[in-house]
């Protein structure tokens, strides 16, 4: 067990809710080769390019590094990392996604990759020489988000790569119109953040990499060096 404050633990049962359950179907669809409408085709090449940013972060050739994918989703990102070279362990709140992504991984990258249905802050999950977080963390508060990170950053080795909501006027308006209405399907809130919020928590060691913006996808890019 973790020790996590009350608005984590909150946020992530809310996190998993929706993502075991209410959107498990349309996400699948979304990291698929799948047709999708128009709006969902900018939101899929935006986390293309998203995706593309945060493995350069880093080294090219991953042969003997162990990494996690900290909530990997339907595992996209740690298909990536494998062919890399990477040890990966990608780990999701959501055991439909973990199962999801277990289908789809390539036979030949399975060796490489372990899949774990649990919270991706667990010391259970062991050391790591990096951690991504792909869109992971946007849900949670901005001191939750800094304790994630302190958490992460005392079990690895190098970077810790993590994308942010930016806090735009338009990601800002549908922030604080969301939290006026009680939502049905307990969708988790997207919060925008200022990243420099973030690299003051972190004592200065968060540097923003770089904005990813395609339709209705807009999110930052961050890393964390040891
Ligand atoms: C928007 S999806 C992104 C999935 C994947 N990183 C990608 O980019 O395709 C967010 C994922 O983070 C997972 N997640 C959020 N908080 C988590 C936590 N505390 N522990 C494990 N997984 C978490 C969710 O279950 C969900 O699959």
């Amino acid at each position: 067990m973790i020790d996590a404050s009350a608005s984590y633990t909150g946020t992530r049962d809310r996190v998993e809710d929706y993502f075991d359950r209410t959107a498990t179907r349309v996400w699948e669809r979304l990291t698929s080769d799948a047709p999708v409408s128009r709006i969902r085709r900018t939101v899929r090449a935006g986390r293309e390019r998203m995706r593309a940013t945060m493995l350069a972060c880093l080294p090219a050739d991953l042969a003997g590094a162990r990494v996690l994918d900290a909530g990997c989703g339907a595992g996209q990102m740690c298909a990536e990392l494998a062919a890399r070279g990477a040890t990966v362990v990608g780990a999701d709140i959501s055991p439909a996604l973990i199962a999801i992504a277990g289908a789809r991984l390539a036979p030949q990258l399975r060796p490489k990759v372990t899949f774990v249905a649990g919270d991706m802050l667990s010391p259970e999950l062991g050391a790591f020489d990096h951690v991504v977080a792909m869109d992971s963390l946007i849900y949670y508060s901005t001191p939750d988000i800094a304790d994630a990170l302190a958490r992460l950053a005392g079990r690895t080795r190098g970077s810790i790569v993590f994308t942010l909501a930016p806090r735009t006027p338009l990601l800002t308006l549908m922030w604080r119109v969301g939290r006026l209405f009680p939502r049905a399907d307990r969708s988790p809130l997207m919060v925008p953040q200022d990243h420099r919020a973030i690299a003051r928590a972190a004592a200065g060691r968060v540097r923003h990499v770089a904005r990813v913006s395609s339709g209705f996808y807009i999110s930052d890019c961050l890393e964390h060096r040891a």
